[in-house]
């Protein structure tokens, strides 16, 4: 009698499980058409899925991802990026919130829109007064990029590229640039970056997904542990543009190098939080130069989801969506208001190309840029 209760409860569990998890299966990628842009050429939305369920979805506007679905630790799947519905929401959207979009050619802020390379000094758009950010007024975010899904070793991938002309946002150099997104079957969206130019240039790619691991739109993330591999920050200025210190953060409400909830510390009285109103600071990895490398944990209690960010790159940009204000209705609806998403984007200092002493942001025709960065996803108890 017990061995048959022991059955059917099992059986039970099975039923339960099988309810809320996605069945494998072989990984696949389809495309679909997604509206066209403001010139009439067609916007196209690709979907990843692994073998485990995992689904990546990616557009050809701004080489965005719009969606990552993976499962929380009951095996219930939910979208932990912040995105909008439609390709029209993403082409009229107001309060720049950059959801999920390929960056460049700068990635956050050059002071005043102002550098000089080779005695030249360039100009570029001041679209966040008074600096130029993310690559001026139309940056790659808002660009059609062209798209070749692959199949390989079993895992799906896309390769997204985009060619900017010299002058383009009054950067130097015709920049061919290349994004390989790849879903492998641990549940790790991996981005390749490769570009190369005819003219000396700056450049600073990222990606500049806003993740809540609780599901878009499920209130803040001020409950998730935050760690950042990092021993050393770069403070910024009012204008959010780093004093070109590289400060440590031992003693400050900035030092992730224990896991710490996000909301923790957040409004405690420090200069460095008043100036961004929140976390909104170029970490300075630890183990520079040695390859990639563990950037940041992230683990939400509400979900068991646990994201970790690996990187080539000196920096991780930890931003806490100080500037989500509820203006923008998410998928299905949703409200995204204040800290609710976060982004950590792989990349060099800000305004590099204005301070000598920070890694070169330099690109010189004959050299290839690269970056390898991974979304890790998993669960835990
Ligand atoms: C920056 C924030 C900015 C946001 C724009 C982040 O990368 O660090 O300062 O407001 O992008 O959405």
């Amino acid at each position: 009698m017990g061995k048959r209760i022991a059955h059917i409860m099992s059986c039970t569990a099975l039923l339960a499980l099988l309810a809320t998890t996605v069945h494998a299966g072989p990984a696949t990628i389809t495309r679909a058409a997604w509206g066209k842009m403001s010139d009439g050429r067609a916007i196209s939305l690709y979907t990843l899925t692994n073998t485990h369920g995992m689904q990546v979805k990616i557009t050809t506007y701004g080489g965005t991802i719009t969606s990552i679905v993976v499962p929380d630790n009951k095996g219930q799947m939910g979208d932990v990026v912040l995105g909008y519905n439609d390709s029209a929401d993403y082409i009229k959207a107001v309060n720049n919130t950059y959801f999920g979009a390929l960056i460049g050619r700068y990635g956050n802020r050059i002071a005043k829109g102002i550098f000089t390379l080779d005695g030249k000094t360039y100009h570029l758009y001041i679209n966040n007064t008074p600096n130029s950010l993310h690559g001026g007024h139309y940056g790659f975010d808002k660009k059609l990029w062209s798209a070749t899904p692959f199949h390989r070793r079993g895992t799906v991938g896309l390769t997204v590229r985009y060619m900017s002309k010299d002058g383009e946002e009054n950067y130097p150099g015709t920049l061919h640039e290349k994004v390989v997104y790849t879903l492998t079957n641990d549940n790790s969206l991996q981005l390749q970056y490769t570009a190369t130019t005819d003219k000396d240039t700056v450049l600073n790619l990222t990606s500049h997904a806003y993740f809540n691991l609780a599901g878009a739109g499920n209130g803040n993330i001020l409950d998730h542990f935050m760690m950042i591999n990092a021993d050393r920050y770069t403070p910024i200025t009012k204008n959010l543009i780093p004093t070109g210190e590289l400060a440590t953060l031992s003693g400050t409400p900035l030092d992730f190098r224990k896991a710490t909830p996000i909301g923790a510390r957040i409004d405690k009285d420090n200069v460095q939080l008043k100036n961004a109103g929140g976390y909104d600071h170029n970490f300075v990895l630890n183990q520079q130069g040695q390859g990639v490398r563990l950037g940041a944990r992230v683990s939400c209690p509400r979900s068991g989801r646990v994201m970790e960010v690996w990187t080539d790159q000196p920096g991780l940009q930890f931003y806490s969506g100080n500037f989500l204000n509820g203006t923008n209705i998410g998928k299905g609806g949703k409200v995204y208001n204040k800290h609710y998403g976060f982004c950590l984007e792989a990349q060099h200092y800000p305004d590099s190309p204005n301070e000598p002493k920070f890694p070169t942001t330099e690109l010189k025709p004959g050299q290839v840029y690269h970056q390898t960065t991974i979304y890790k996803f998993s669960v835990q108890k």
